[in-house]
C-alpha cells in the first residue's frame, strides 16, 4: 500500500473534487480523527472499502473535509445585483409561475433562504414568488439546513427589521427560520463533481447561485462544473459565481483555453464616481468611470482611450493603471494586462488589489509561479482599510479573495 494519507487524499478528490494540498495534511489528519475517533489512516482505507459500513464512514469524512463557513447575506453588494422582477417575467414567459433558483454547495441552508427572503422582499405582491433548491454533498450541512436554527453570527449581517419578519427568536437566542421561508427553499444531496446537472427530476433553473465552493476544487474539474451549472439554466438564465472561485475560474481557464469565460468580479462603474485615489480631482474620477461603464458593454476601445487621457497627464497614475490592466485582462489581453499592472505596483508598491489582478493576469498567461509571486504579494500588502477595496470592487468581499489567494497557494484558508 502507498502512503495511506496520500490515499486518502486521491479518494477525497475522487469523490469530491476537493483537492487536499500537502500544506493541508495536519487537517486531514484532523478530520480523520473527527470521522472516525481512534482510527489510523490505514485502517480507515480499511474500514471505508468495507460494502456494509464504508459509505457511511465516507460520507463522516466529507462531513469533516469540507469547509462550511456561511451566512446569511453573505457579500450583499453580489446578491443585490439580482434583477427579480426581471428573473419573474422571463419565469412567467417560460410558463412558470415562481422563479426556479438553485444554491448548489448551500452548507447549512443560510444563502438558500437568504434567495428567498431577497425574492420575497423585492416582489411583495407574489406569493412565494421563488422555489429554491439548496444543495450540497454534505449530510450534515443539509441535516442543518433543513433544520433552519441559526447562532448570532449567521445572521449578524441581516437587518434587524427582516430578521424579525422571516426569523423566530428562540429562547436560547438563536433564530428558527420562519415558515415563509420554509415554503420558499426546500433542500437535497447532490454531488457537483459527479452530477447530474441538473440534479434528478429538476427543470432548468432561472438563477444558478454557486458561491465559495469551486475555490476548493482541483482545477481541471472547475470549468467543467461551471459549464455543467451553465447547462443547469434556462436559455438567459444567471449564474452566480462567487468572488472567491474568480481566481480558480480563471486559472482553471488558463489551462484549458477552449472553455468559455467564468463569471468574472466585474467593477462597479457608478462607485468609481466617488473618489478612487487619494486626490480627489472631478475629472480624472470621470474619465475612470466612463472608462469602466465602456469596459462593462465591452467597448474595450473607448475604456482604454479613457485610461490614456489619465495617463497622458500622470504616466504612472496607480489607479489608471490598474484599471488599464482590468480592461485588458477582461478583453483577453492577459499579457498587457500583465504589463499595466506591474506599473500600477511600481507606482504603488502596497496596491493590493493591483497584485490580485496581477496573479489573475498571470494565471491568464499559464504562468503559475508569476502567480503564486502576486498572490503572496497580495497576502502580504493587504490592508483591510484601504478604501479602494470597497470603490472599486461591486460583487467581491477582499476577505473572500484573501481565503481564496490562501486556498490557491495551499495554506490554511
Ligand atoms: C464554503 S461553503 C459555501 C456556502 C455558500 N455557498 C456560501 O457561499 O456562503 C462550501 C460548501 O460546498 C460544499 N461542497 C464541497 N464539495 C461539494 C461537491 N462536490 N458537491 C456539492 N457541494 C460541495 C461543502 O460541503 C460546503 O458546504
Amino acid at each position: 500500500m502507498k502512503n495511506p494519507l496520500a490515499e486518502i487524499t486521491e479518494l477525497v478528490r475522487r469523490e469530491t473534487g476537493i483537492a487536499l494540498p500537502a500544506a493541508r495534511e495536519a487537517a486531514l489528519r484532523a478530520a480523520l480523527r473527527r470521522a472516525a475517533p481512534g482510527t489510523d489512516p490505514a485502517a480507515f482505507l480499511r474500514s471505508v472499502s468495507d460494502p456494509a459500513g464504508g459509505r457511511g464512514l465516507m460520507n463522516r469524512l466529507i462531513d469533516e473535509v469540507t469547509v462550511q463557513e456561511t451566512s446569511f447575506v453573505r457579500d450583499r453588494g453580489q446578491l443585490d445585483t439580482i434583477a427579480w422582477h426581471s428573473l419573474l417575467q422571463a419565469a412567467r414567459a417560460g410558463g412558470s409561475r415562481t422563479i426556479r433558483a438553485w444554491s448548489a454547495g448551500c452548507a447549512s441552508g443560510e444563502e438558500a433562504y437568504t434567495l428567498a427572503l431577497l425574492a420575497d422582499q423585492a416582489l411583495p405582491l407574489v406569493d412565494a414568488p421563488v422555489d429554491v433548491l439548496g444543495t450540497d454533498i454534505s449530510g450534515a450541512a443539509l441535516a442543518a439546513a433543513a433544520l433552519g436554527r441559526y447562532r448570532d453570527r449567521a445572521v449578524r449581517a441581516l437587518p434587524p427589521s427582516p430578521r424579525g419578519r422571516y426569523l423566530d427568536q428562540q429562547a436560547d437566542g438563536s433564530y428558527l427560520v420562519g415558515e415563509r421561508l420554509r415554503r420558499m427553499v426546500r433542500f437535497r444531496r447532490h454531488n457537483l463533481a459527479s452530477g447530474p446537472f441538473p440534479p434528478p427530476g429538476e427543470a432548468a433553473f432561472d438563477l444558478v447561485v454557486c458561491r465559495n465552493v469551486l475555490i476548493y476544487f482541483e482545477r481541471s474539474l472547475v470549468v467543467q462544473v461551471i459549464d455543467s451549472l451553465r447547462r443547469s439554466l434556462r436559455p438567459g438564465g444567471v449564474l452566480i459565481l462567487g468572488a472567491a472561485d474568480v481566481i480558480t475560474g480563471s486559472t482553471a481557464r488558463a489551462a484549458d483555453p477552449a472553455a468559455g469565460p467564468v463569471c468574472p468580479a466585474r467593477p462597479d462603474a457608478r462607485r468609481l464616481r466617488r473618489p478612487l485615489g487619494r486626490e480627489p480631482a472631478q475629472s480624472r474620477e470621470q474619465r475612470l468611470a466612463a472608462a469602466l461603464e465602456a469596459a462593462d458593454k465591452s467597448d474595450r476601445d473607448d475604456a482604454l482611450s479613457q485610461v490614456a487621457s489619465v495617463l497622458a497627464d500622470n504616466p504612472l497614475d496607480a489607479d489608471a493603471l490598474f484599471v488599464q490592466g482590468l480592461v485588458t485582462l477582461e478583453a483577453g489581453e492577459p499579457a498587457r494586462a500583465v504589463v499595466a499592472l506591474r506599473r500600477a505596483l511600481y507606482a504603488d508598491p502596497a496596491f493590493s488589489l493591483a497584485a490580485f489582478t496581477l496573479g489573475r493576469a498571470h494565471d491568464a498567461v499559464g504562468d503559475a509561479l508569476a502567480a503564486r509571486r502576486a498572490y503572496e504579494r497580495f497576502l502580504r500588502t493587504l490592508d483591510p482599510a484601504d478604501h479602494r477595496h470597497e470603490l472599486i470592487l461591486q460583487q467581491v468581499d477582499i476577505g473572500d479573495i484573501a481565503a481564496a489567494c490562501r486556498a490557491r497557494l495551499g495554506e490554511q484558508p
